[in-house]
């Protein structure tokens, strides 16, 4: 038996159960944000300056967290929206909007026949989950270090029926890269066919640090959309999600003065208003960019050696048989194995070692080239994510 084999047989005999397929927040990032849930309280002041959080109210959210989110994206807070607890649902919101009664004026989609949606790759499978449950075609982009390919983007939306593209500019799930300046300029700059035509601008990733605690600024798309009079063309997205708690945060959407009367229009009929009491917690605990950047220092303190280490193995292991790549921040590693990538996650599995299945980061779950292999390093502790990288690398040389 080879060598390789043998080292197969022997994770295969230790049963291993080991789940990286998701990139969630690890218990030590979650503990960070447990004071939060001291400050609102039985004896605490539930006002946000005359609005009483307990009741309700203030369906656009509430003053401090509207400033709070309008210092994270750099934007008024006259343009920002609160929400609940997921910025995915504002976003499903906005498309299930557009489908019924359509955008600022314009034709349902439901009456407008095919409709289609750019989805750069590799991408969020969430995303091209949401699109393929509304039936839209989804057509590729490819993405390199700067972001999408514009020149394809710029040519597509010559067609009426796209109507829409997803973004992740800043560590972008799953590749972790952050747009160039003369990426965002460009949407900025696009003219599409499709007066409803949206850019999804998912910032979900904005407040994240690098991994070494620097700030690393993207362009603000909005302040560009004002030097061409094309703030319409977006909806900017952003959470607590990686903050503080995923799934018990506050979300929040950016957007123009149509774009939001539009969009309340719609929304007043769903809802008096979302939680305040924790948008109140997450203003009074997170207070402002200064002390959000303190937060995430102790994010990236903790996300660091997780990275530093899946990138330490790749190196010693994969070296001529895979490529990787190296992000600066975010929550995923993107790994390159040409033809092999559902192979590769088969071995892992029989291995004990669950990633995200092949195929999700695109469209439909297809990846043309059977290539890409997400990693998330974020949730697992560091023994564990040691032997979960060791078994990605043996499953890659297996299938070899
Ligand atoms: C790109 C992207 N958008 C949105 C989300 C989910 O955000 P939320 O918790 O605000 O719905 C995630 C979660 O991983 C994500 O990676």
């Amino acid at each position: 038996m080879s060598d390789l084999l043998k080292q197969f047989e022997n994770y295969k005999v230790q049963k291993l159960d080991i789940n990286m397929a998701r990139g969630k927040p690890c218990p030590e990032q979650l503990n960070l944000s447990l004071p939060m849930l001291d400050i609102v309280n039985s004896k605490s002041n539930c006002f946000d300056e005359d609005i009483d959080c307990r009741n309700y109210s203030a369906l656009e959210g509430i003053p401090d967290c509207k400033k709070l989110f309008a210092d994270i994206l750099d934007i008024p807070s006259e343009n920002i929206l609160v929400e609940g607890a997921s910025s995915m649902n504002i976003m499903h919101n906005l498309l299930s909007k557009s489908i019924i009664s359509g955008i600022c004026g314009e034709k349902p989609f439901s009456k407008q026949g095919k409709i289609k949606w750019l989805c750069p790759v590799p991408g969020y499978d969430r995303h091209f989950a949401m699109t393929e449950y509304f039936g839209f075609e989804m057509i590729n982009i490819p993405m390199d270090d700067n972001g999408p390919d514009m020149d394809l983007i710029e040519e597509y939306v010559k067609d009426p029926q796209v109507k829409g593209i997803w973004c992740v500019p800043k560590y972008s799930n799953p590749t972790g890269i952050i747009y160039s300046d003369e990426v965002v300029r460009r949407f900025a700059r696009l003219k599409p066919a499709a007066k409803d035509f949206r850019i999804y601008w998912d910032n979900t990733y904005i407040s994240q640090l690098s991994f070494n605690g620097e700030e690393e600024p993207i362009l603000n798309i909005f302040d560009e959309c004002k030097k061409y009079g094309s703030e319409d063309l977006v909806y900017e997205f952003a959470s607590t999600s990686k903050m503080t708690f995923p799934g018990s945060g506050v979300s929040a959407v950016a957007l123009s003065d149509n774009n939001k009367k539009d969009y309340l229009n719609y929304l007043q009929y769903q809802l008096i208003c979302f939680d305040k009491l924790n948008q109140l917690r997450h203003a009074l605990f997170l207070k402002d960019k200064k002390t959000i950047i303190e937060h995430m220092k102790k994010h990236a303190k903790i996300l660091k050696p997780k990275f530093d280490l899946v990138l330490k193995i790749f190196d010693e292991e994969l070296k001529d048989i895979a490529i990787w790549s190296k992000p600066t921040g975010g929550y995923f590693i993107s790994l390159y194995v040409k033809d092999k990538a559902k192979e590769v996650v088969e071995k892992c599995k029989e291995m004990g070692v669950t990633l995200t299945k092949a195929g999700s980061a695109y469209p439909y779950r297809k990846d043309p080239d059977n290539s890409h292999i997400r990693i998330a390093p974020t949730y697992l502790a560091d023994d564990e994510l040691e032997t979960a990288t060791r078994v990605i690398c043996l499953a890659v040389k297996l299938v070899k």
